[in-house]
């Protein structure tokens, strides 16, 4: 009754206003802290290729329990995964409450925009883009991973190159750099972390540090991409039928 009466007319029958979208807010910024840094340690751990094959295959590798199993469990990897992908999903569901749902909200938030000229409210647009990209991408991402968990240097390369991804990891990469960035530095300004005395100045910390990080994620992230194309191609040469030809060829000759 209490929930009918609050969705008539907004209150509880005590005059309180519901204490539900303050809680939502909370696990959204839980939820989206959990992944800016497991995206962090996830742009390392796909960028040990520029290593070499063998490292990224060690680590893939310790995922599947190679460090305290004695046969590699691929499970484990799509457990990891679906686990990702709930909390990616709990996110993109309370992000959404945010969107504007009509034009008119819309017409509503460029004016302001354009009329207060504040970085912070640019930035959310472009936060709120970004956002809608991944609902899509990242959700692709996650299921190929998930239901491809053997991860390995010839595996990934020859999705990059192979099956032609790399337009879509390039977009995603973008995407989530942005979206990352932006979301910690308004985790910061939100809850006060890191704040002194003046907020000012506080702030303008905060946007340089965003955004030699987002510069940072980006660079290593492109040259990671270059790295999987790189093997990608690899791989697809020495499985041509021109080259395997050429190689047999030259097998005969003994070269
Ligand atoms: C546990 C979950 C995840 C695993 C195991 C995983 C694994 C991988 C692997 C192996 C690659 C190399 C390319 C490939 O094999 O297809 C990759 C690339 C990438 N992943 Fe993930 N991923 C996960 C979650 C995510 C999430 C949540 C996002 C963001 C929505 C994401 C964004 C990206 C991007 C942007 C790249 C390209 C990186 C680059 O080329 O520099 N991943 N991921």
């Amino acid at each position: 009754m209490t929930n009918i009466i609050e969705g008539y007319i907004g209150k509880r029958i005590d005059g309180k206003k519901s204490r539900i979208p303050a809680r939502l807010d909370f696990i959204q910024s839980a939820t989206g802290l959990f992944l800016g840094l497991f995206m962090w340690g996830h742009m390392f751990f796909v960028a040990t290729i520029l290593i070499s094959e063998d490292a990224l295959n060690f680590v893939a590798g310790a995922f599947e329990g190679s460090l305290f199993l004695s046969e590699k469990q691929p499970l484990l990897v799509s457990f990891i995964v679906f686990a990702v992908f709930c909390i990616f999903v709990v996110h993109a569901c309370l992000g959404m409450r945010k969107f504007p749902i009509n034009f008119r909200q819309y017409q509503i938030y460029k004016a302001h925009a354009k009329n207060m000229r504040h970085s912070d409210t640019t930035l959310w647009f472009w936060q709120a883009n970004t956002g809608f990209i991944m609902f899509f991408l990242g959700s692709a991402h996650l299921i190929i991973m998930m239901t491809n968990p053997e991860i390995t240097a010839q595996v990934s390369g020859g999705r990059m190159w192979g099956h032609f991804m790399w337009p879509f990891y390039l977009i995603l990469l973008f995407a989530v750099e942005i979206h990352g960035g932006v979301g910690l530095y308004r985790l910061c300004v939100k809850w006060g972390w890191f704040e002194g005395k003046n907020t000012k100045i506080t702030r303008a910390r905060l946007t340089k540090v965003k955004w030699a990080l987002t510069v940072f994620f980006l660079a290593l992230g492109l040259l990671t991409l270059g790295a999987y194309i790189k093997t990608g191609y690899k791989y697809a040469e020495l499985e041509s039928p021109i080259q395997s030809e050429y190689q047999i060829n030259n097998d005969i000759k003994g070269l």
